[in-house]
């Protein structure tokens, strides 16, 4: 079992390097990330065939080129996300294919994209199936399936159900096949994704649903993936599903598959958060301390333009303060961390709905460091540019070197493309 995260408020450190040095040599607000764990993370799923990196959740090209050389194989949601792939180092082809592209539509720099590199594509909806026949007959797909049912840690991350726009309805499999059958398309792979952050009982109640589709559609099939889904541990009551187990049942799900057919069948998982969560922190530097009434605030240098996760779901993530001098016996309470946006929604430290929580830290001033964590996974990737702020920089340690893999955007760069019309 993997060993729950460290949650203590005070860090220090992140990769055996001194975060006050890495955020005096990189600025603020910056993402750090430690390989070592993504590596730990990958060796925890060893015992699936293939472990395919959602990149969604991380899409630096450090990162997916980390999982490439680990061994990880990568899934596309996006044209954007298979350059990173090929950028990576990632080759299309190989069995299973090296590069998945999974999506509900291909929009036209997509399909151009799959059918120039031959990128195997994972159909989240019917109309996928003509269009890629119309230009790459006879090619072999995945269907991605919804089962009918989902879950995830929020409306928001659920996947499966009516409610849901992602994935092929479970009764429309035959119609699929009819379409496939007519451009001489093979469907050879069968996915499953019913939500992020999910849990062991909702993930395996989708074993039962993929045996049962997977004899529906026939021989054709070598290939089953799991989805990703898999929760992390971002509050120390928060436990890990028990990996063994859950490879367990999907082991014996293609195992019955493997005696149907008489051939073998290839189990993958899809991973994104579990893979790249735990590497990450946001570092930021606290730039005001306030009194409101009953509320201390700390505010910082980052906001949700650096990481969305707290204003669209109320998720939690561990926060530690980086005391800049060396004086770290300090004293704790209760305070409210905000960023610098022009929104009152800017609040690290909220629940769903938008209600502010308080969190119990050290007490720190401006100059202090204040690092939010668990932040590797749907963090960078979620910025954006509000209230013209730039993106945030991103460095990736390795063997106790850090490693700047994407510069802190500049206000070049923002303005990039943009003009005003002309004068007269
Ligand atoms: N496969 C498919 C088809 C997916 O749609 C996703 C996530 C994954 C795999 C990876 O799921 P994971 O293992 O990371 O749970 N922004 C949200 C999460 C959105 C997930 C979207 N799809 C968050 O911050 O929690």
């Amino acid at each position: 079992m993997p060993v729950v995260g460290d949650f203590s408020t005070i860090r220090t450190e992140i990769g055996g390097l001194s975060v006050s040095e890495l955020a005096k040599q990189f600025g603020t607000p910056t993402y750090v990330y430690d390989a070592a764990k993504i590596i730990e993370r990958l060796n925890d799923l060893s015992a699936f065939d293939a472990i395919r990196y959602a990149q969604k959740a991380n899409s630096n090209i450090a990162i997916v080129d980390l999982v490439r050389r680990h061994g990880g194989l990568v899934d596309a949601v996006s044209a954007g996300e298979i350059h990173r792939a090929l950028a990576a180092g990632y080759k299309p082809g190989g069995e299973p294919p090296a590069i998945v592209f999974t999506a509900d539509i291909f929009d036209h720099d997509a399909l151009a994209l799959v059918v120039e590199h031959d990128i195997h594509v994972n159909c989240g909806s019917p109309d996928m199936i003509n269009q890629l026949g119309e230009v790459a007959p006879g090619r072999n797909i995945t269907l991605r399936v919804n089962p009918g049912f989902g879950h995830g840690h929020s409306r928001k991350t659920n996947t499966g159900g009516e409610q849901s726009k992602h994935g092929i309805w479970h009764e429309q499999i035959d119609d699929c096949l009819r379409r496939a059958d007519q451009y001489g398309i093979g469907v050879t792979g069968l996915h499953m994704h019913i939500g992020s952050g999910t849990d062991l009982e909702h993930l395996a109640q989708v074993c039962g649903a993929m045996e049962k589709l997977a004899l529906s559609v026939g021989r054709t099939v070598t290939n089953i993936s799991a989805g990703g889904g898999l929760p992390i541990a971002y509050k120390q009551e928060d436990s890990f599903i028990d990996i063994e187990q859950y490879f367990g049942l999907w082991d014996a799900t293609r195992k019955r598959l493997e005696a149907s057919f008489g051939h073998k069948i290839s189990l993958e998982i899809e991973p994104g958060r579990y893979l790249s969560a735990e590497c990450g922190y946001l570092i930021a530097e606290i730039r005001a301390v306030k009194q409101m009434g009953g509320n201390t605030f700390y505010v910082v240098d980052a906001g949700f333009n650096n990481l969305a996760r707290p204003i669209m779901y109320g998720s939690y993530h561990p926060i530690s303060i980086a005391p800049v001098t060396g004086d770290h016996q300090r004293g704790t309470h209760d305070v409210v961390v905000g960023g610098p946006l022009c929104e009152s929604g800017d609040i690290f430290t909220q629940e769903a709905g938008g209600f502010v929580a308080k969190r119990t830290l050290p007490v720190a001033g401006v100059g202090d460091y204040l690092v939010i964590e668990c932040a590797g996974a749907y963090g960078f990737v979620m910025g954006s540019n509000y209230n013209s702020k730039p993106l945030a920089a991103e460095v990736l340690i390795q063997d106790q070197e850090a490693h700047l893999v994407r510069a802190r955007q500049t206000y070049e760069d923002l303005l990039r493309g943009e003009s005003v019309l002309p004068r007269d």
